[in-house]
């Protein structure tokens, strides 16, 4: 009711035309203050909306020759503090010439989108993405015929593509990103999409499509469209062949993580003579890539990672002279890598990314690799390549990523391939023959946040002590690389999340407490720590000290790290009894204090019901097995074996339905073993 009498004094005002002070109309002037009245705007956004010129106001813009309000830009681009909040006062309608109405980035608080929205006539560009609307999309919008682009992306919609928008004749950009679902009343198939033949830009990322067999076809109908992008939309099929092709116009192709369609790459593809970008990811293709893929001569980026092909890449990939990014990850192909970048036809002097991990390529690095100045992300990891790597990559002053793991590298890696990488951020060089050979004093160019160099050797059994100027440096995986060395005092101050040391020689006693603020995983395993269990932090999801000489008690330490989920201190010079803060790790799934000197008898409080390994044996532990075992539901494994338990093993313990192994063997125990388990060693 009060929506139709605002809509009668807004007619009858413009019945008046409004009165024009001091270069913009009052009534809009009014309008846009009313606006302001329902928006809550704690940041101040909108205090220059005072004075007489609301021409002059942050974020209106009028026509310089009408001095009518064209254009609102509301847009948040800072955190979400600087949302504007509260109600959208259809007052707005007063604009009759806004043509640009921009609320992005803002925190409407779950509601629709206000239908009035719908009769702003003149708009051309709505754009509402990421301001937390959400319900039903109003089929009013289908009435704003000016519209050129709609942008609702990031919206929780519960039905998103009402049969109106068929009357959107005029619209050429359409993004609907990641809204949340169709409902049941919704048009569930594209067939409106048919009417829009102006229709250049089209995202619908993550919108469900299931229902929509017949996507191709209908998308093969717009002549103009230059971009498609349907990631993620639940497409089930893909024709491989179509009679006629209507949208060579396109330039940008994505149709990443969908299927499994489980055929070969459509023959159409290599009619898109105009494609610049081509993402078919993680959507189950398989078959030969064909010789074909040489036509799209304006590829720029190519991703077909994760898919099943065969054979190898062909050829003709070398005429691609424009592609910047290659992912060709996890695709099972094979050959030798020089074929595939060699320098026959375009030597790729401009790659930025390339990405060939997880794959069969052999060959080495040298004849191409230093051709390209300007990678910025290098992945070649998980293949069976050989040799050395080029010194000439230290030249590589944009590279960032690099991961060349798990392959049959050789050589000396020294500070010269590292010379100017001062952009580097990940190195993973493990699983190679590699020696690596910097000087103790030397100062590397890149501040890390990822390094792993596992079993590669470093020539000098000192700790690296460049690793001290690493001050961003989260994930250290420093496994089997010949440290024989302590550990040095600034070591404990760098801002580790993840930290594997193992396999190596290391020596010296564990600080007292260890300062790590967002440690989660510690592997320190087959060392020769010594000393006392450390205080650690509550982050911890991993704690694993075994091998190395610790000693003492389980005391305190433990206890305050809920989240532990893998704890191991076997092979250890443990004792004293198992604490029964144990309990209290209600996500322990593995725990292993075997081949200590514990004594004592078990807690009586076991409620860790995601613990799928208790291994306790070879101790000194004795006395009765407590009943609440059968508390432990997920158990898989338990090893008491090399104790001295005694008495019946408790009823409960057939409660313990996962139990594949158990082993009681060396111990005094008495009475039956319960059914049900599969792998028994009892003595
Ligand atoms: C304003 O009017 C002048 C003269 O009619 C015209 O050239 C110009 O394009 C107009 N500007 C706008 C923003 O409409
Ligand atoms: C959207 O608004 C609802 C209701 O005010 C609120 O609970 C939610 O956190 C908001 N979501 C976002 C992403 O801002
Ligand atoms: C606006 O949309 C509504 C709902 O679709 C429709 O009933 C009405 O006729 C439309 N108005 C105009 C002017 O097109
Ligand atoms: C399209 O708009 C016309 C009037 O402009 C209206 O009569 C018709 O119902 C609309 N179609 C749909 C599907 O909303
Ligand atoms: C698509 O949806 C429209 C409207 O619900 C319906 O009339 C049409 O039959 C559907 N087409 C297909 C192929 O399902
Ligand atoms: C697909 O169609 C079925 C049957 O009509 C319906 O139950 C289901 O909700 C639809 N799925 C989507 C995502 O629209
Ligand atoms: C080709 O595209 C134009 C423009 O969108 C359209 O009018 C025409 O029907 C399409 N042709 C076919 C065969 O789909
Ligand atoms: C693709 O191009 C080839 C050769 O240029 C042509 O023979 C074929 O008909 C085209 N396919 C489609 C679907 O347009
Ligand atoms: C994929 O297609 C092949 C035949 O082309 C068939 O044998 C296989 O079962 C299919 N796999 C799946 C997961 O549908
Ligand atoms: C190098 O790559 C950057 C982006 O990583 C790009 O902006 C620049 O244009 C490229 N330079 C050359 C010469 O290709
Ligand atoms: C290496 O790639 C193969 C095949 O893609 C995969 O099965 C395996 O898990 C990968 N290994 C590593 C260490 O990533
Ligand atoms: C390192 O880069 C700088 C500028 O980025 C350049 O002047 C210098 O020659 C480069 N050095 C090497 C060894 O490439």
């Amino acid at each position: 009711m009060q929506y139709r009498l605002l809509l009668l004094l807004i007619v009858w005002l413009l019945g008046h035309h409004g009165i024009l002070t001091s270069g913009c109309f009052e009534i809009e002037r009014e309008a846009l203050l009313t606006f302001k009245a329902g928006i809550i705007d704690t940041r101040n956004r909108l205090s220059s909306w005072a004075g007489p010129d609301c021409c002059s106001w942050q974020g209106v813009v009028c026509d310089s020759n009408t001095s009518h309000v064209v254009k609102l830009n509301l847009q948040n681009k800072y955190s979400s503090d600087y949302s504007l909040r509260g109600e959208i006062n259809p007052s707005l309608l007063v604009l009759t010439q806004l043509s640009r109405l921009d609320l992005s980035g803002n925190d409407f608080g779950g509601i629709s989108i206000p239908k009035f929205i719908g009769s702003l006539k003149s708009l051309m560009h709505l754009d509402l993405s990421s301001s937390n609307f959400s319900g039903e999309m109003p089929v009013q919008l289908g009435n704003l015929s000016n519209l050129r682009y709609l942008d609702l992306s990031y919206s929780y919609f519960i039905c998103i593509i009402p049969p109106q928008f068929s009357n959107l004749s005029r619209l050429h950009t359409l993004r609907l990103e990641y809204p949340f679902a169709f409902s049941g009343t919704c048009v569930d198939n594209l067939s409106w999409l048919p009417h829009l033949f102006f229709m250049r830009v089209l995202h619908l990322d993550g919108v469900d499509l299931s229902n929509t067999t017949d996507w191709l076809e209908i998308v093969n109908t717009l002549h103009f469209l230059t971009e498609l992008s349907l990631p993620g939309c639940h497409l089930t099929n893909i024709p491989t062949s179509l009679s006629y092709l209507n949208f060579t116009s396109l330039k940008f192709l994505d149709i990443s993580d969908n299927g499994p369609f489980n055929t070969t790459l459509p023959t159409w593809l290599w009619n898109l003579t105009k494609l610049s970008y081509l993402n078919l990811g993680n959507s189950g293709f398989h078959g030969k890539i064909p010789h074909s893929l040489g036509n799209l001569i304006s590829l720029n980026t190519l991703y077909l990672e994760s898919n099943n092909f065969e054979g190898k890449i062909p050829t003709s990939i070398q005429n691609l002279c424009n592609l910047v990014s290659i992912d060709l990850s996890s695709v099972g192909i094979g050959g030798d890598i020089a074929e595939l970048v060699g320098p026959s036809h375009c030597p790729w002097k401009n790659m930025e990314t390339l990405m060939l991990g997880n794959n069969r390529l052999h060959g080495s690095l040298f004849g191409w690799l230093e051709e390209m100045k300007n990678l910025s992300s290098l992945d070649l990891g998980n293949n069976s390549l050989v040799g050395p790597i080029p010194p000439g990559i230290g030249r590589h002053s944009n590279l960032q990523r690099l991961d060349l793991s798990y392959n049959s590298l050789q050589g000396l890696i020294s500070e010269a391939h590292f010379a100017n990488l001062s952009k580097l951020d990940e190195l993973t060089l493990s699983s190679n023959s590699l020696i690596i050979d910097v000087d103790q004093n030397w100062i590397p160019p890149f501040q890390l946040s990822y390094l792993a160099l596992d079993s590669c050797q470093f020539l000098h059994p000192q700790f690296p002590a460049w690793l001290r100027w690493q001050k961003q440096i989260d994930f250290v995986s420093l496994s089997n690389t010949g440290i024989r060395d302590t550990l040095p005092e600034w070591f404990w101050n760098l801002p580790y999340q993840y930290l594997d040391l193992s396999r190596n020689q290391i020596r010296g006693k564990l600080p007292m407490s260890l300062k790590f603020t967002s440690l989660d995983t510690l592997i320190l395993t087959s060392n020769r720590f010594e000393g006392p269990i450390p205080s650690l932090p509550n982050t911890l999801v991993t704690l694993d000290l075994s091998e190395n000489s610790i000693s003492g008690p389980l005391l305190s330490p433990i206890s305050n790290m809920l989240q532990l989920s893998y704890l191991s201190l076997s092979s250890n010079q443990i004792n004293g009894s198992i604490p029964s803060y144990i309990c209290e790790l209600i996500y322990l799934e593995v725990l292993d204090l075997s081949n200590n000197s514990l004594s004592g008898e078990l807690p009586q409080c076991w409620n860790n019901s995601y613990l799928l390994i208790l291994d306790l044996s070879n101790n000194n532990l004795a006395g009765k097995i407590p009943s609440s075992i059968d508390s432990l539901s997920s158990l898989t494994s338990l090893h008491l074996n090399n104790n001295n338990f005694y008495g019946e093993l408790p009823l409960e313990l057939q409660h313990c339905n996962s139990l594949v192994l158990l082993d009681l063997s060396n111990n005094k125990f008495t009475g039956e073993i319960i059914s049900g388990v599969r792998a028994v060693s009892v003595s």
